[in-house]
């Protein structure tokens, strides 16, 4: 029976996975430390691991895998900008979850939106000390307002379609654009210059690292809500905080954060965070953080399980991994695929 190393392993993650697990000839072990290159060495004994986004999965941590005869990482995930790809080709085939539910990001960007343009967070807060005071709870309509969508895949789809049901216009920008969707594509200056409310779904990539910065917000209309829920790295932190306490940006949902690695997931309410940029978001009012909980629905962890203990069984079987991905893959399809369907 082969034997997977799982780790950063939460409670939810081994619910979905031990109901299923049954129906493979694995056995899982649960670790619940991060992938990194100074725990890869716990693969000894194993044929192949799980890791999860905030994973550090370097060059060390590949060559520590590869030695111990670990061939496959699947990674329970979408995103894979923690890999180094280029020192896993040849010697470690790397699978992900490409799509599990598009529907919970998506709702949880809206579900952000809403909370933070009604001022949920703080109502909530106030009538729970019996203050029913409005002061200061003034939102916009949603209605009527301009919606520009960075990443028109799999999330940012949906999220329009959300925002047309909420009577928003919507602006995208996309280098691929959806053909026949009847999105209406615009350079990303014009979008920062007419949206009212900017929503981050394109991966993070070297074009798209901190494409939210001081040059991008001096474009973008004063008041302007900024919603993330992609990669934290998109937005440079110390400039989107500058810009919120300037006043240009009227409200940031963040989901992701870029220095989030070493934070999110865990407890430091008996701490106190050594990030300031971080506590200082976290501080303000007109700023809404989730720590990385946007995929968090029971039917994304459903298909997460089934699509990596799928991807793992491929694997051993010798079969063409469907959801294989290499650096080459990732210059937008230009993989020469082996006669077998590996990328190598
Ligand atoms: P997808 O691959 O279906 O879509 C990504 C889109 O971004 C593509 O249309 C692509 O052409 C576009 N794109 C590429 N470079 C771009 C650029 N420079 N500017 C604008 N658009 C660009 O991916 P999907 O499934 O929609 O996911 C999007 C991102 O959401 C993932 O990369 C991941 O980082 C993030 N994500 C976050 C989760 C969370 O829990 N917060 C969960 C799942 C994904």
């Amino acid at each position: 029976m082969k034997k997977i190393a799982f780790f950063d392993t939460k409670p939810y993650d081994k619910i979905w996975f031990d109901q299923i697990k049954a129906d493979y000839d694995f056995e899982l072990v649960y670790f619940e430390e991060k992938l990194t290159s100074n725990t890869a060495s716990m693969v000894q004994g194993y044929d192949g691991a799980i890791a999860f986004v905030n994973d550090t999965i370097d060059k060390n941590a590949i060559e520590t895998l590869a030695k111990n005869g670990v061939g496959i990482l699947a990674m329970r995930c979408a995103g894979y900008n923690n890999i180094d790809f280029k020192a896993a080709f040849q010697k470690l085939h790397v699978v992900r979850v490409p799509a599990y539910s598009p529907y919970a990001v998506a709702e949880h960007a809206m579900a952000m939106l809403l909370c933070l343009n009604r001022k949920l967070h703080r109502a909530f807060n106030r009538t729970r000390e019996y203050n029913f005071s409005l002061n200061g709870l003034t939102g916009f309509d949603l209605h009527g307002k301009t919606a520009g969508v960075i990443g028109t895949g799999k999330i940012g789809r949906v999220f329009i379609d959300i925002c047309r049901g909420f009577g928003m216009n919507v602006l995208a920008f996309d280098p691929y654009p959806a053909k026949d969707s009847g999105i209406e594509y615009v350079e990303q200056e014009e979008l920062f210059a007419r949206a009212d409310v900017i929503s981050l779904h394109c991966p993070l990539t070297k074009e798209t690292a901190h494409i939210i910065n001081k040059k991008t917000l001096a474009l973008m209309k004063d008041g302007v809500v900024l919603i993330n829920t992609s990669r934290g790295a998109l937005i440079d932190s110390d400039e989107l905080l500058e810009a919120i306490k300037s006043g240009k940006v009227g409200g940031a949902a963040l989901d992701v954060y870029e220095e989030e690695s070493d934070l999110f997931y865990e407890d430091f309410s008996n701490t106190n965070i050594q990030d300031d940029v971080l506590a200082r978001l976290i501080s303000m009012h007109n700023v809404l953080i989730t720590s990385h909980q946007a995929f968090l629905t029971n039917e994304a962890l459903q298909n997460i399980a089934e699509t990596t203990l799928k991807n793992l069984e491929e694997y051993f079987a010798g079969k063409l991994l469907q959801n294989e991905i290499c650096y080459q893959c990732d210059k937008l399809g230009k993989c020469e695929k082996l006669p077998n369907g590996r990328c190598f």
